[in-house]
């Protein structure tokens, strides 16, 4: 199939409205999007990105005043967070309406929910009129695309439409609450630091960052945010070894550390998590031998940082 790429909103709507996929820019990263009520254009999204059927997908809605529309119940904690954080970078796990086809949520009986903060997002939800089901954009177990460029690279003949925007402002993907549970309990860390949660929800579990390989949330056990080459934690760019073919991506060092080809010095944990995934790529395709990554303390934002590291690093 031909992929086209349009700009065009009402355009890019009209696939969805028609059972096809089209990708889309959201705040976080770019996400691949079905009508989230028809069964065929789920099982298309599997298809596309090569996914595991016991995944599943974030149903993506124009605003939280919908979340009834595929949620059968809300709980405190979900109003609560949703009051705080939508539009924004959440995704809140719920009770799902019997009516959203099984596919959407991997025949689990709770469904992700999440309001995505961009004006262009919200329109483009707004003209498809439906719930939109979509997960990240990339081939299942590729970084997650933060570009509509990155879509092409991984999904081009495979989908019907991208609808390119901007590139992701956060580049990492939106943390995830079960809100089905006694109490709020993180699934995955992300764009929203747990402490921020904790601010609206002081009783939220948080599991040990380096328990995350526990999985909670389905997605968390398949391999995940891996590039097609070897990827080392480490503590400073001292430690890198064979720097002619090497990649290195940390956090700004002195400038005499800086003698590899190809560094990426990031100014704060914010820009590191925002460059990550474009760097993995840009590395794979200027054919990059080993990519060190520098560590960060697993507090604030660094927590979904360095659960993205460990799990390409486990590749
Ligand atoms: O920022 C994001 O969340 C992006 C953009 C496109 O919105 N989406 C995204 O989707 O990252 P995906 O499919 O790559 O990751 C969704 C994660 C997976 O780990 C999945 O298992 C979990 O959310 N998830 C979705 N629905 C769930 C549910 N009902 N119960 C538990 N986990 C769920
Ligand atoms: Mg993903």
């Amino acid at each position: 199939m031909t992929t086209i790429y349009t700009s065009d909103i009402e355009e890019a709507a009209s696939f969805i409205r028609r059972g096809q996929l089209c990708a889309f820019p959201t705040e976080t990263v770019y996400g691949l999007g079905a009508d989230a009520t028809n069964p065929e254009a789920i099982d298309r999204i599997f298809e596309a990105k090569r996914r595991p059927a016991d995944n599943p997908l974030i149903v993506h809605l124009a605003d939280a005043d919908a979340i009834g529309e595929v949620a059968r119940e809300i709980p405190t904690a979900a109003a609560d967070l949703a009051a705080a954080f939508m539009p924004g970078p959440l995704t809140l796990v719920l009770p799902r309406r019997p009516s959203l086809p099984s596919g959407v949520t991997a025949e689990l009986d709770t469904v992700g929910v999440r309001v995505p903060d961009l004006e262009v997002t919200r329109r483009f939800l707004a003209a498809c009129a439906v719930p939109v089901a979509a997960p990240s954009a990339n081939l299942s177990g590729r970084p997650s695309p933060t570009t509509w460029e990155a879509v092409r690279e991984d999904l081009d003949g495979r989908i019907a439409a991208v609808l390119t925007g901007p590139p992701a402002e956060r580049g990492l993907e939106s943390t995830v609450v079960d809100c089905t549970t006694p109490q709020p309990t993180l699934l995955r860390a992300g764009a929203i630091p747990t402490e921020r949660l904790a601010y609206v929800v002081p009783d939220l579990v948080v599991g040990a960052p380096e328990d995350a390989a526990a999985p909670r949330s389905p997605g968390m056990k398949h391999r995940h945010y891996a590039p097609h080459l070897p990827v080392h934690l480490v503590d400073s760019v001292a430690e890198v070894a064979d720097p002619e073919r090497s990649a290195f991506i940390g956090l700004a060092l002195p400038k005499s550390c800086i003698w590899m080809p190809r560094v990426r010095l990031c100014s704060s944990v914010e820009e590191y998590a925002h460059d990550l995934y474009d760097f993995m790529r840009q590395c794979e395709r200027d054919g990059v031998e080993r990519l060190y990554c520098e560590r960060v303390p697993d507090e604030g934002l660094g927590r979904a940082l360095m659960d993205r590291l460990r799990r390409a690093a486990q590749g």
